[in-house]
């Protein structure tokens, strides 16, 4: 069988910004790194090992959601669409839509450049009449995907609760960069994670088998490997908790001992207990999200749940007669 061939756009997101967003965030107070450089190919494999955890239910969940709202589906968004999913990944989840959607092309676009082309290639073997694109771009600088065609229905598609990664002002800038590559009417498909009891949480952060723990070092050891630094990742505890005040889970790393550690030519001085901030995992109520996404200039056209309420899956439309931009 012929495979067709991907095309593929690189905005070439590499190690440049990874060693001048390390040293912002270790020089800034208190200590952040964004969590989009956990995802290098090794911190993509860790993740899609989270995704199978007994503790996550987040995938299992947002997958039986989107099973269950197919027909659903089908039925509002209609034949013939571009999906353009971002944050591929590993790309799974889409699979499912392709095969009752049948869009015409899909855009996979992701930070991580050889998993994001792994995954393209699969799905242009196992689907032949899709035309399939990769974009190797961060996303969270902005959305210029070159191989988006004005005149089709766009749906973009942005799984995994990971909009949660971004704080309120952030989430409504990015989905704002949706609906302008989406258009008038077009779609925004969303899994949003929500709030929950604690316990539960914190459980899904804290996994029994070290996983998310792992997942968390990966980026000192990217630090260590792909910049010049002498970081020891094992000098470092994972550190999750969800924080009910800003509804949201926090992971930090948090130095076990007094330490210095040289990254390029700077030094920076750990006390033990003190810690870089890696990660935000927002949860909303469903309310709370049509909130913010109507400050995007979206409304909630349809929402999923599961019958613990543990996640939702949300399909929003683009519509900018109502939500004209603010700024
Ligand atoms: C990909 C951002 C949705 O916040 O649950 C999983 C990443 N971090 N375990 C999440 C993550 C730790 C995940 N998102």
């Amino acid at each position: 069988m012929k495979t067709q061939t991907i095309s593929f756009y690189d905005a070439h997101p590499g190690a440049a910004n990874l060693l001048q967003e390390v040293l912002d965030g270790l020089n800034a107070s208190p200590r952040a790194i964004p969590a989009k450089f956990f995802y290098d190919e090794r911190g993509s494999e860790l993740f899609d090992r989270i995704c199978d955890l007994p503790e996550y239910y987040q995938t299992r969940t947002e997958l039986a959601i989107l099973q269950r709202a197919l027909p659903d589906l089908v039925r509002l968004i209609g034949e013939e669409c571009l999906l353009v999913e971002l944050g591929s990944g590993a790309s799974k989840k889409v699979r499912m839509l392709l095969e009752e959607l049948r869009p015409s092309g899909y855009v996979g676009v992701d930070i991580s450049r050889e998993f994001l082309l792994a995954s393209a290639e699969a799905l242009a073997r196992d689907y032949p009449w899709l035309q399939v694109h990769a974009a190797c771009v961060d996303f969270s600088a902005g959305l210029r995907i070159p191989q988006c065609d004005d005149n089709v229905h766009i749906v973009a598609f942005f799984p995994g609760s990971s909009i949660g990664n971004f704080d309120a002002p952030d989430a409504v800038r990015l989905m704002r960069d949706v609906g302008e590559l989406v258009g008038p009417g077009g779609h925004l498909l969303i899994g949003v994670d929500l709030k929950k009891p604690v316990g539960l949480l914190n459980a899904a952060y804290n996994d029994s088998a070290g996983v998310t723990a792992a997942f968390n070092r990966n980026l000192l050891y990217r630090i260590r490997t792909e910049l010049d630094s002498d970081v020891d990742p094992q000098a470092f505890e994972h550190y999750a908790f969800y924080n009910p005040s800003l509804a949201r889970i926090e992971m930090h790393l948090v130095s076990n001992l007094a330490q210095v550690v040289h990254v390029a030519d700077q030094a920076f001085a750990f006390a033990p207990g003190e810690g870089i901030h890696t990660e935000n995992s927002y949860k909303y109520t469903v309310d709370g999200f049509g909130d913010l996404a109507a400050r995007a200039g979206f409304r909630q056209q349809a929402v999923w749940c599961d019958e613990h309420k543990l996640f939702s899956v949300q399909l929003l439309q683009n519509q900018p007669a109502a939500g004209q931009p603010e700024s």
